[in-house]
């Protein structure tokens, strides 16, 4: 079973990303694993735990919308994140929260789960609203010897879904 690695931080561009992760898991039939990586920098001020814990909510809430949840199982499982069953697909959605480089844990954690396609997004928490890339999609894009795709929002999605069933584009969204 291949993998497909997604990394997200709390910004909506993570909607964009998990929307084409998921599509592309189930059309693929590739199991996904949703990272966030809190940062280990000692400028960002935050409590390390109460971070872990709103992004293990804010991935429970990311995976539940972007697989419907009539099709999801949830599956028992140590540590932080959790481990979800996509039912029709056989998918399975791992989440992983890391602290450390944020770089470097998504490519670190690219290497330890044999992605084939690493997903990030163009941008994401921060406001320099000018530059077509943030730091870290740029630096992934440089350091992981994968392949990345980087999401850019705003688009309209195509059906992935409707290119594996032969059907045409419709409303129908994973
Ligand atoms: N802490 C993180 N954990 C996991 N993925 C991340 C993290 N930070 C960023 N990413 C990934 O990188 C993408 C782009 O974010 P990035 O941080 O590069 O842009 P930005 O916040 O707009 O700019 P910058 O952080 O350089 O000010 C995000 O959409 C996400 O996919
Ligand atoms: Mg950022």
């Amino acid at each position: 079973m291949r993998t497909i690695l997604a990394a997200v931080d709390q910004s909506h561009h993570a909607h964009d990303v998990m929307s084409r992760a998921a599509e592309l898991a189930v059309l693929l039939r590739n199991d996904l694993v949703v990272l966030s990586v809190v940062s280990s920098d000692p400028m960002k001020q935050f409590n390390i735990v109460e971070e872990q814990n709103r992004l293990a909510s804010f991935h429970r809430e990311l995976i539940f919308k972007h697989f419907p949840d009539n099709s999801l199982a949830v599956e028992p499982h140590g540590g932080n994140g959790g481990v979800y069953r996509y039912g029709t697909a056989g998918v399975r959605v791992q989440s992983r929260i890391i602290s450390g480089n944020v770089v470097d844990k998504i490519c670190e954690c690219a290497e330890e789960v044999n992605a084939d396609i690493v997903i990030v997004g163009s941008r994401g928490l921060g406001n320099i609203g000018s530059l077509v890339l943030g730091s870290v999609s740029e630096r992934v894009v440089h350091k992981c010897p994968r392949s990345v795709l980087v999401v850019k929002g705003g688009l309209e999605s195509p059906d992935w879904q409707g290119l594996s069933t032969g059907q045409k584009s419709g409303a129908s969204r994973v």
